[in-house]
């Protein structure tokens, strides 16, 4: 049935803890009170990136592009737009203050106008749930072209010429990683998706299993005719409900139109995908620790070589590859190598999705080009700092990661040209800070995420980080001295020689950073016992200053500790009452006094 519309309803996570789900079902509800549910086709689709103006829904052929919808909102978006044609201006986007005829299409939008989707190509496009719709965006026609007419080599070939590394941190060049495995001498071999994505902030692959989960199930099949593998595994933790649902049914599908399980698309191949859940362990995302994890075992790492791809999965050759990693290959057997290399840089091809959030006005999750700025990202797609405040920092790789300044602003983001600027690009978490975030408050957190996720099977990352971490307690208690530094500089040099996997070598990088790029913020915090930002609680003292103070007790009201109170003094001139003071000694250094005075009279020291 041919519709007049079609209303896109976001179904990412984001959306739907915020209603999303409601809003879809008031949608089909008054479309069908109003009899119009033969004019418009409402479908639920994986996230549109843009978050932060969530819940959204995109309404075809017009491409209006609704806001912050709510579930009441359904009846005057089917009255006016379905039924009448009329845009909704006040749920409409509009960029700074646009007016309505200004407000031009979705690729219009400044959002995504520096975007560039692959891996996102059907997220926010297709309903997840239906195979017809995923087959409708050329999908599953990269795995008959694999199976009918291409050979294994031809298929790693494509790969080679594409340029494609992996997505998961370490950008190892993907056609190597299938060539060793196809090389590796076998009779059983597998193949593994690595859908754990443990990094804080990061939702990148749970959103593209979400939105997109065919394209996976489709990338791992033809790595499997690539490889000689006959079984697969994905391995996502459990705390993606919605990603495992619909890679559930997208499995299901797969089977019952022949593009998974015995003979696909009649070519006498055969080819099976488990889930297997994982219970949240970051350290499971590495791959020797998430093969023992599959296998039953602790999910704790082994020393490598021997590498996966020569003995992985039961001592058999394994090949993993990252969900984003694989969510490209499709598109590159479909459209060759040289269509995906012919974007990026040299060295780093094809595009790179980050989940962009921190104090930034549009966080989101946002696909450009590799090769793109950390400016273009940060101003153009995220819209600039929010609240007019002033850039101080971004956040890359997660807890391996670094930090970088604004001088490095003008990097064109690839793998080789972050670490050289002493960051990483890590999995794609991105996170942005300004003039009120303090710097080493924020590596203590990294700090204290790897000290709690590493498994402790080797002593320089179970005591090394542990030691880091006590040291920058010490700093942001006000208790820092100036051996520290040297201190944290021994032991992180012996963590990242000695430690067994990657989570202790870079657990040290983030406070590296630090010394290197944000020496003055620790130097105040170590001898001047001060915190710039004003964030490190036991560093910061507040006061009333007395001449502006009208005495209306406002800040006293707030106080959660009663450590305001009235001065015993008569009413200073041209005051009707005493002014207050704070009894620092009682002070929990919340800063409620501080929000809550309209006068100004409460000073952060
Ligand atoms: C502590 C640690 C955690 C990791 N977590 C993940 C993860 O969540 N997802 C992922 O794809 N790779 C993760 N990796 C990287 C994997 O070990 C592996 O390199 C990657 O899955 C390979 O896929 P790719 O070649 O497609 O990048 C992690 C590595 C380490 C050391
Ligand atoms: S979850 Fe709806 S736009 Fe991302």
């Amino acid at each position: 049935m041919a519709y007049k519309n079609y209303c896109l309803v976001c179904g990412g996570t984001g959306c739907n803890a915020n209603t999303g789900e409601e809003i879809y079902h008031e949608l089909i509800k008054k479309a069908k009170e109003l009899g119009v549910e033969n004019d418009v086709q409402i479908v639920k689709t994986g996230c549109f990136g843009f978050c932060e103006k969530g819940p959204i829904v995109k309404i075809l052929p017009e491409e209006a592009f609704y806001v912050h919808v709510k579930p009441s909102d359904a009846e005057e978006l089917i009255k006016e737009h379905i039924i009448k044609g009329r845009i909704v201006e006040r749920l409409h986007y509009s960029e700074d203050g646009q007016d309505v005829q200004e407000r031009g299409k979705i690729d219009d939008m400044r959002f995504y106008q520096k975007q560039y989707r692959i891996v996102l190509r059907n997220c926010g496009f297709i309903n997840p749930e239906d195979i017809e719709e995923y087959i409708g965006r050329e999908g599953y026609q990269g795995l008959a072209k694999a199976l009918t007419e291409m050979t294994p080599d031809q298929i790693i070939e494509e790969l080679k010429i594409s340029g494609l590394r992996g997505r998961g941190g370490a950008g190892f060049p993907t056609w190597m990683k299938w060539n060793f495995t196809k090389q590796a001498q076998s009779d059983v071999k597998y193949i593994v998706c690595n859908a754990d994505e443990g990094d804080p902030g990061a939702y990148m692959d749970r959103s593209t299993i979400e939105g997109d989960p065919h394209s996976v199930i489709e990338a791992m099949t033809i790595g499997a005719k690539a490889i000689g593998a006959s079984q697969g595994f994905v391995y996502i933790r459990a705390e993606y409900p919605l990603a495992i649902h619909r890679l559930e049914v997208a499995m299901k599908q797969a089977h019952e139109y022949g593009l998974l399980g015995k003979d696909i698309l009649g070519t006498g191949f055969d080819f099976e995908i488990e889930i297997r859940l994982g219970a949240g362990a970051f350290v499971c995302g590495e791959e020797t620790a998430l093969i023992a994890s599959i296998e039953g075992e602790r999910g704790i790492p082994k020393p490598r070589p021997p590498f996966p791809a020569v003995k992985g999965l039961w001592g058999k050759p394994t090949l993993i590859n990252n969900v984003e990693t694989y969510a490209n290959i499709p598109m590159i057997i479909l459209k060759g190598g040289n269509w995906f290399a012919s974007v990026g840089t040299e060295k780093s091809k094809g595009t790179k999705v980050f989940a962009l959030t921190g104090k930034i006005k549009n966080s989101g999750l946002v696909e450009v080009p590799m090769g793109t700025t950390l400016r273009e990202i940060i101003y153009d797609v995220g819209g600039g700092i929010k609240n007019g405040k002033k850039f101080k920092a971004v956040q890359t790789g997660g807890p391996s990661g670094g930090v970088l300044t604004a001088d490095k602003l003008d990097t064109p983001i690839d793998f080789d040209n972050l670490v050289s600027a002493g960051s990483m690009m890590g999995s794609g978490g991105m996170i942005v800070m300004n003039e009120d975030d303090c710097i080493v408050d924020i590596v203590r957190f990294y700090l204290d995420f790897s000290v709690d996720e590493s498994c402790g099977k080797c002593s320089p990352c179970r005591i090394g980080g542990r030691k880091l971490l006590n040291i920058l307690d010490k700093i942001v208690d006000g208790k820092g001295e100036m051996s520290d530094i040297d201190k944290i500089k021994e032991i992180s040099t012996a963590m990242r020689r000695s430690s067994l996997c990657a989570l202790g070598q870079t657990t040290p990088n983030p406070v590296l950073s630090i010394i290197n790029l944000f020496w003055e913020e620790l130097l105040a915090h170590i001898k001047d016992k001060k915190c710039p930002a004003g964030k490190c609680k036991k560093l910061l003292s507040f006061s009333i200053v007395r001449d502006t103070c009208i005495g209306c007790g406002v800040c006293a009201k707030k106080c959660p500790a009663n450590a305001i109170i009235p001065e015993n003094c008569e009413p200073l001139p041209g005051k009707k009452k005493p002014p207050y003071f704070i009894d620092i000694n009682k002070c929990v250094k919340c800063g409620e006094c501080l929000t809550a005075c309209k006068f100004k009279s409460v000073v952060k020291l």
